[in-house]
C-alpha cells in the first residue's frame, strides 16, 4: 500500500503517528516560506504542511507541486495551532507535518479547477468528465448511488429474489419509444434492438418458474430528452408470480421506507396514499403530480354555465371544459408582465390563451375579461374557487387534454416559484387504475398506456370488445415528487386475452406471431399469474439527493442530443465495419453536437 491512510480519515486520536497520504492537490499555498498543500482524495481532504524543518528536496518538490498533481505525503500529524482549525473539514483540527514527499504524477493545467467554489459550464464538464467527477459534490452523487443501490439490491435480497441478467442483444420490447438498433455482421439486413426494458424476459423467467426476480438493469430508449430523460438509463427491474398489485406495491413500499430511513433520516408512514388517474388529471392534470403543494385544479364548468363569454361558450359548447386554479394573495404582486408569462406558459403547453382574474378588496374581479363574465358569473367563479380578496384565479378553456397540459404546467411553475413547498420534502404516491389505452394522436387507433402486456381490471374485461377507452388497468405508479419514479402492472397470463390486446392495439396475428410468437406460445404453455414494476434508479438518486439533474447522478451521461461529449460517442465507423455488416450510408454523420440543455 502507498498510503497508511485515507485523507478524510484523520483525527487528534492519531496525534504525533507517522502516517502517509496519497492525493491530488486540491489548492496549494505558500505562505512566507511555509507551504500548505490541501491533499484530497474520495474521502476528503487533509492540510500537508512543508515548513522550515522540511529537509531541502521536500521544499523544492512542494514549490514545484501544482493544482491536480498526484503527491504522496508523509509526515506526522500535528495538532492546528489555535484559530487556524477549520470546523467545516472532518480533518480540520490536524495537519500532517510532512519530511517525505513523492511526486506520483504531474498534472498540465487543469481546464477547469474541481476544488473551486465557482462551477464551470456543463458543455465543459460533460467533455472533461474525469476532472468534473473528482468534484467533492460529484463524488457524493456517486456515493449516494452506490449506497441506493445497495440498498435496493439488500431488500430484495433479504425478500428471496434472485438476480437474473437478461441480454443486451434482442429483440425489440415495445415500451413507447424508439429502438436503439445493432446490425448483425452474420445476417445482413437483420437487426437486435437493444432493451428500452427487459419486460418480456421477466416475463419469460415468470412463466420459467423464477419467481420473485430483481436486476439492476440497463435499458435504451431513443426518445426526446429532457432533464430526467436519458437514452440509456437503469431500472430496478422485478417481477413475481402468483401476487396481485398490493403485493407488489407492498414491497416497494418497504423500499421507500428503508431508503428514506438509511439515506434521509426519514420516516415514511405506509400505506402510501393512492389516487386513481382520473383524479389526478381532475385535480392536478398530471399523471405523476407534485403533492408537496396545493394550487388544485377546480372544474368551472357550472359556475360558467350562463355565460356568454367567446372563450368559455366556445369549450363548453364543444365538449371542452372550463377549469381554474386559485393562487392564494399574489394579485398585488404580479404585475401585467408575470401574466403575460403566465399566458405564454399556458400557451406552450398548447393553450390558446388563459384567462386571468384578480379579485380586489370588495372581493370583485378585475382584469381585461372580467367585465365579459356575464351576470352573477363572477361570484359563482369565487364561490367555486373559495377565493378571497387579493388572490389571483388563471383559468382555462378548452379540451379536457389542453386544460390539463395547461394547468399543470402553469402549476408547476407557480409551485416552484412561489417557493410553495420545503425542498428538502419528499413526497411519495401511488397512482393507481390507470386507462388501458390511449388515442394515439398519430394513427387515431389505439396505443397501450403503459405496455402491451398489461392486465385489464377483471371487471373491465369485457369492455375489450365494446368500449377499450373505459377499459382500466392493473397498473400503478410510484410518483416522487411529481416525478415518475417507478411504474409497473400486473400481466396478461392468458394467450387470449394477449391476442385479443394485440388485436385492438392494431397488431395483426401474423404481426403478433412474426414478434411476440415467443411469448404467445410461453403464454400458452403454464403462466402463473404474474405481475411487477420496474424503478428508475437515476431518478431514484436524483430525487433522494434533492438534484435537479439526472446527469448528475449518471458518471458519464449524455446530452440532450444524445451524445458523449468525452468520447464524442456516436462517431463515424470504418469504411470495412460497414462493409462487413453490409450497411451503406445515405447522409455523412455530422460533427458532433456540443449542447447540453440547462436543467428544468
Ligand atoms: P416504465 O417505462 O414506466 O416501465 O419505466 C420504469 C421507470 O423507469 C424510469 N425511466 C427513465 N429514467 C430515465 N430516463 C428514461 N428515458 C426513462 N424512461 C423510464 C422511470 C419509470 O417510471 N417494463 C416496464 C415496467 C414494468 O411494467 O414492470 C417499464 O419499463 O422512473
Ligand atoms: P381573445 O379574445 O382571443 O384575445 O381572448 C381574450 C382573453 O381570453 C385573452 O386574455 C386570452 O388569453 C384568453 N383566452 C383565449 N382563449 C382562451 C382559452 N382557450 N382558455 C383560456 N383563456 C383564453
Amino acid at each position: 500500500m502507498l498510503r497508511t491512510h485515507s485523507c478524510g480519515e484523520l483525527r487528534p486520536a492519531q496525534l504525533d503517528q507517522t502516517v502517509t497520504l496519497c492525493g491530488w492537490v486540491d489548492r496549494i499555498r505558500d505562505h512566507k516560506g511555509v507551504i500548505f498543500i490541501d491533499l484530497r482524495d474520495r474521502w476528503g481532504r487533509t492540510q500537508v504542511v512543508i515548513g522550515p524543518d522540511a529537509p531541502a528536496e521536500v521544499m523544492e518538490r512542494a514549490r514545484a507541486a501544482r493544482s491536480e498533481w498526484v503527491l504522496a505525503a508523509t509526515g506526522r500529524v500535528g495538532r492546528r495551532p489555535e484559530g487556524t482549525t477549520n470546523p467545516k473539514l472532518s480533518t480540520g483540527e490536524i495537519e500532517v507535518v510532512c519530511h517525505e514527499l513523492v511526486i506520483l504524477n504531474e498534472a498540465e493545467t487543469p481546464v477547469f479547477q474541481p476544488g473551486a467554489a465557482e462551477l464551470p459550464g456543463e458543455e465543459i464538464r460533460l467533455k472533461n468528465r474525469w476532472l468534473d467527477l473528482r468534484r467533492t459534490a460529484m463524488q457524493h452523487n456517486m456515493l449516494l448511488r452506490s449506497r441506493i443501490v445497495k440498498i435496493m439490491r439488500d431488500h430484495f435480497d433479504e425478500l428471496g429474489f434472485i438476480d437474473v441478467e437478461t441480454p443486451m442483444l434482442g429483440r425489440s420490447t415495445p415500451e413507447g419509444a424508439r429502438d436503439y438498433l445493432v446490425p448483425s455482421r452474420l445476417e445482413h439486413g437483420a437487426f437486435f434492438a437493444l432493451p428500452q426494458s427487459p419486460q418480456l424476459y421477466k416475463q419469460l423467467l415468470m412463466i420459467a418458474g423464477f419467481d420473485r426476480y430483481v436486476q439492476v438493469a440497463k435499458c435504451f430508449r431513443d426518445e426526446d430528452l429532457r432533464a430526467d430523460r436519458q437514452p440509456e438509463f437503469t431500472q430496478l427491474d422485478v417481477e413475481m408470480s402468483f401476487v396481485d398489485a398490493d403485493d407488489v406495491m407492498g414491497v416497494i413500499e418497504g423500499l421507500v421506507v428503508k431508503t428514506a430511513r438509511e439515506i434521509l433520516g426519514h420516516e415514511v408512514p405506509l400505506p402510501l396514499p393512492r389516487l386513481s388517474w382520473d383524479e389526478c388529471m381532475e385535480r392536478f392534470g398530471h399523471d405523476a403530480p407534485d403533492l408537496r403543494f396545493g394550487l388544485e385544479i377546480v372544474d368551472l364548468g357550472e359556475a360558467v354555465e350562463s355565460s356568454e363569454f367567446r372563450v368559455f361558450k366556445g369549450a363548453l359548447d364543444a365538449g371542452g371544459r372550463v377549469r381554474g386554479i386559485r393562487v392564494p394573495g399574489v394579485a398585488e404582486q404580479y404585475s401585467r408582465k408575470d401574466l403575460d408569462n403566465l399566458t405564454t406558459i399556458a400557451v406552450d403547453a398548447g393553450a390558446k390563451g388563459l384567462v386571468w382574474l384578480k379579485c380586489d378588496a370588495d372581493g370583485n374581479w378585475t382584469g381585461p375579461v372580467a367585465k365579459n363574465l356575464g351576470e352573477g358569473v363572477g361570484q359563482k367563479i369565487r364561490e367555486a374557487l373559495a377565493a378571497e380578496p387579493g388572490d389571483l384565479a388563471l383559468i382555462s378553456a378548452d379540451s379536457f387534454e389542453v386544460t390539463c397540459k395547461a394547468l399543470h404546467t402553469l402549476r408547476k411553475h407557480l409551485g416552484k416559484t412561489l417557493a410553495l413547498y420545503d425542498d428538502q420534502a419528499m413526497n411519495f404516491a401511488w397512482v393507481v387504475d390507470f386507462p388501458m389505452f390511449a388515442r394515439d394522436e398519430e394513427t387515431g387507433g389505439w396505443a397501450a398506456m403503459h405496455h402491451p402486456f398489461t392486465a385489464p381490471r377483471p371487471e373491465d374485461l369485457d369492455k375489450l370488445g365494446t368500449d377499450p377507452g373505459g377499459c382500466r388497468a392493473i397498473a400503478y405508479d410510484l410518483v416522487i415528487n411529481g416525478s415518475e419514479a417507478g411504474g409497473g402492472t400486473i400481466r396478461i397470463h392468458d394467450r387470449a386475452t394477449q391476442q385479443q390486446v394485440f388485436d385492438l392495439l392494431g397488431i395483426s396475428p401474423e404481426m403478433a406471431n412474426e414478434r411476440f410468437g415467443f411469448l404467445l406460445d410461453a403464454l400458452a404453455s403454464g403462466a402463473p399469474p404474474h405481475g411487477g414494476i420496474a424503478l428508475g434508479i437515476d431518478r431514484w438518486v436524483m430525487l433522494f439527493g434533492h438534484l435537479d439533474s439526472i446527469r448528475d447522478v449518471i458518471a458519464f451521461p449524455k446530452t440532450q442530443r444524445a451524445s458523449d461529449l468525452m468520447t464524442e460517442a456516436p462517431g463515424a465507423v470504418d469504411t470495412k465495419q460497414l462493409v462487413e455488416l453490409g450497411i451503406r450510408t445515405v447522409v455523412p454523420p455530422k460533427p458532433a453536437p456540443n449542447t447540453v440543455e440547462s436543467p428544468s
